[in-house]
């Protein structure tokens, strides 16, 4: 059974003096969920959200919010971006030394545990914890910055992971990438067995949020 597509923005280029607005916003225009990249300054060149900013914004919408944590010891955050109302955390494979208890203590804290891949990264880092998680996320970018390039030899990572998934009866993963999705690559991912999209950038650049979510919903079900 594929998984259904969803459209999920990053917050990156969002109007960051207005979050709150901008996360009703998101949630008018019909996402299917908000995207925190959550940046320490170190694990990446960039640094942004706390659990008190989403915290404040948490009252806004009642649309899902997931924490990308691109930090150094995601361990240390873990329940504090769940407390502040992130129902899914994302932890890059290459930052946790223990990546089974990670994921498995973010389950027992009540959250939904996903894991991240660096496009250096193999599928086979993450194959001893694939039943531990509801999502996959293939970074198509370097993580740090919104507005990069879409890296399209992921392409071939996302079918191998996907063909990976169905094999050992996990069809319920969801594949999710993040980086230089747009009305000209979102095709691409999605042929390849992706149905999560994160969009920043080129979501922010459409007429209307509610246009642009719509338009790369319709691209990425025609792919498939
Ligand atoms: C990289 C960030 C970006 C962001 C999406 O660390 O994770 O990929 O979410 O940015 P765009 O859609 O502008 O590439």
């Amino acid at each position: 059974m594929a998984r259904p597509v969803e459209i999920v923005p990053s917050v990156l280029p969002a109007d960051f003096a207005n979050l709150g607005e901008e996360c009703r916003r998101l949630g008018e225009a019909g996402v299917d969920r908000i995207q925190w990249d959550v940046m320490d300054g170190n694990f990446v060149p960039n640094l942004t959200f706390g659990p008190d900013v989403i915290k404040a914004c948490r009252p806004h919408t009642d649309v899902m919010f997931e924490a990308h944590l691109m930090v150094t010891d995601p361990d240390l955050l873990a329940k504090e971006y769940i407390d502040a109302g992130c129902e899914m955390l994302l932890v890059h494979a290459e930052s946790s030394i223990h990546l089974h208890r990670s994921l498995a203590n973010i389950r027992a804290l009540g959250g939904q545990p996903a894991v991240a891949l660096n496009p250096s990264t193999a599928v086979s880092a993450v194959e001893h914890v694939l039943d531990l998680v509801d999502m996959v996320l293939v970074m198509t970018v370097n993580p740090g910055f919104g507005g990069q390039a879409y890296i399209a030899t992921m392409e071939p990572k996302i079918a191998e992971l996907r063909a990976r998934l169905d094999t050992r009866g996990l069809d319920h993963v969801d594949i999710e990438v993040d980086g230089g999705i747009s009305k000209d690559t979102i095709a691409g991912a999605a042929s390849a067995g992706a149905n999560v999209f994160i969009s920043g950038s080129a979501l922010f650049k459409y007429p209307t949020l509610a246009d642009g979510v719509a338009d790369l919903r319709s691209r990425a079900e025609a792919a498939r």
